[in-house]
């Protein structure tokens, strides 16, 4: 119903005209001292493509990045952030007037349990202890503060078991769509310009039945980036109705 009221409204309308959406891209960095920092592979390719689209599709955008080397899309608030908390404590003050909120950021699970104030030394040791803590999920935090019109999209990076992994992050985070991808897949993950990814939603109407899947034909990350927006467009539209 809603794929047809959106494909129906007048000329020139977008699908997302007066929608806020939220996204975070790239990977977080961890300080251990002041020259080292733990970080990932995640180059922001897919978080910019979703806020290049949004924008085109009508949005007003806000880009929560890590550090990455794209520059910072045209007509796009772009906020750049260093750590999980950091990217946390954005989400935190801008979230409330998102509609459509997508996460595509890697964000670092651990960060060092202290950070040096100085140059961590060899000191003729050839180990060294590193203790890490767990950093906050920021999806889990927006999927336990979301309310009902809000649509929330988690990504999901996968080496095994995706759909039982996929399956577990969609419930657990409360989210309306999570896109998976695995990393051993040709053409998904870390800095490919294409994806290949398999789309979960809830079964709606069948609590506790597994959720929807589709499996999407590898396709470039606009593609994908437009395709995913859409979707969550009409999902919105739809739990309008309801
Ligand atoms: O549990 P996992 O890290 O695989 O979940 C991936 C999803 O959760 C992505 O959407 C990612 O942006 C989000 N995430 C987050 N904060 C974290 C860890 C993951 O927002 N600390």
């Amino acid at each position: 119903v809603a794929e047809l009221l959106l494909a129906n409204r007048p000329d020139g309308e977008l699908p997302l005209k007066g929608l806020n959406v939220l996204l975070t891209a790239g990977p977080t960095q961890e300080p251990l001292d002041p020259v080292r920092f733990l970080t990932n592979h995640s180059t922001g390719k897919m978080g910019y493509a979703l806020a290049e689209q949004a924008r085109d599709l009508g949005a007003q955008v806000t880009l929560v990045s890590g550090p990455v080397a794209l520059e910072a899309p045209y007509g796009v608030d772009t906020i750049a952030v260093t750590t999980a908390q950091d990217m946390l404590d954005v989400v935190q003050s801008r979230f409330a007037d998102a509609d459509i909120t997508i996460m595509a950021a890697a964000v670092g699970d651990f960060r060092p349990a202290e950070q040096s104030q100085d140059k961590i030394k060899k000191n003729g040791r050839s180990t060294i202890e590193l203790e890490l803590m767990s950093n906050p999920d920021i999806l889990a935090w927006a999927g336990k503060h979301k309310r009902a019109n809000q649509m929330l999209c988690g990504f999901a990076m996968e080496t095994r078991d995706l759909e039982t992994n996929a399956a577990k992050k969609l419930a657990s985070k409360h989210c309306d769509m999570l896109v998976a991808n695995n990393l051993r897949t040709p053409g998904a993950g870390f800095a490919t310009d294409t994806n290949v990814v398999t789309v979960l939603t809830p079964n709606m109407g069948a609590e506790r039945k597994s959720p929807i899947m589709e499996h999407w034909e590898k396709m470039g990350k606009d593609v994908l980036a437009r395709r995913i927006l859409n979707r969550l467009a009409a999902m919105r539209a739809e739990s309008l109705y309801q």
